[in-house]
């Protein structure tokens, strides 16, 4: 009796032991079939991402363009740049678009305000930090990010407390992208 027992209580542990072995060994190559499994491209992205200010911003906003995925940290750079420059754009026609229909004498003079900050950084800052950046002048590319970012600040500041600013989710999206831009590009830099 005792024996069978000791048996069983043998039959029990081994089993245990197994499916925890079973269990372990699924687990591991788990881990191992996702890191495989993983490009080289979303492997930069994600890693790049972890040292901007906003990951997730950043690695949606790499994900969303196809070239991502071949690109080195240069080619994530300009990716990045050329969206910031994409996005100011698009937010200068929205300004100007409120422009031509806002019956608000106080919000019409911030959003012409708004107009005037933005026409420069769609017209030279940003051009000029995508050629700074494709003629290696990584510095020189940071100084029009962060203009960018400045103006996108200044145009949000300007709308009086008492009305708050219809481009705020613009002006803060635009300021954050700057943010991940210059990020990358100081990784750049630091070589
Ligand atoms: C907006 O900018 C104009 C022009 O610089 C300035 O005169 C005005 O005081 C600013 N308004 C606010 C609320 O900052």
């Amino acid at each position: 009796m005792r024996y069978a027992i000791s048996i069983l209580v043998f039959h029990v542990a081994l089993f245990i032991s197994l499916q925890f072995i079973h269990c372990y060994n699924t687990h591991a190559l788990h881990l191992d079939d996702d890191h495989d499994g993983d490009d080289q491209g979303t492997d930069l992205i994600e890693k790049t991402c972890k040292r901007t200010p906003h990951y997730d911003l950043c690695v949606s906003s790499l994900e969303s363009n196809p070239e991502s995925s071949g690109a080195d940290l240069r080619g994530l750079a300009r990716i990045m740049v050329d969206l910031v420059l994409s996005k100011a754009t698009e937010t200068l026609d929205y300004i100007r678009s409120l422009l031509k229909q806002e019956p608000d004498p106080e919000l019409e003079k911030s959003l012409a305000y708004c107009a005037e900050l933005y026409i420069p950084v769609v017209k030279y800052s940003l051009p000029q930090a995508i050629d700074a950046l494709l003629g290696g002048h990584f510095g020189f590319a940071n100084y029009g990010i962060s203009d960018a970012a400045k103006q996108a600040n200044a145009c949000d500041k300007n709308f009086s407390k008492s009305s708050t600013s219809p481009l705020a989710e613009k002006n803060s999206l635009l300021n954050d992208l700057s943010e991940v831009a210059a990020a990358i590009i100081s990784i750049l830099l630091k070589g």
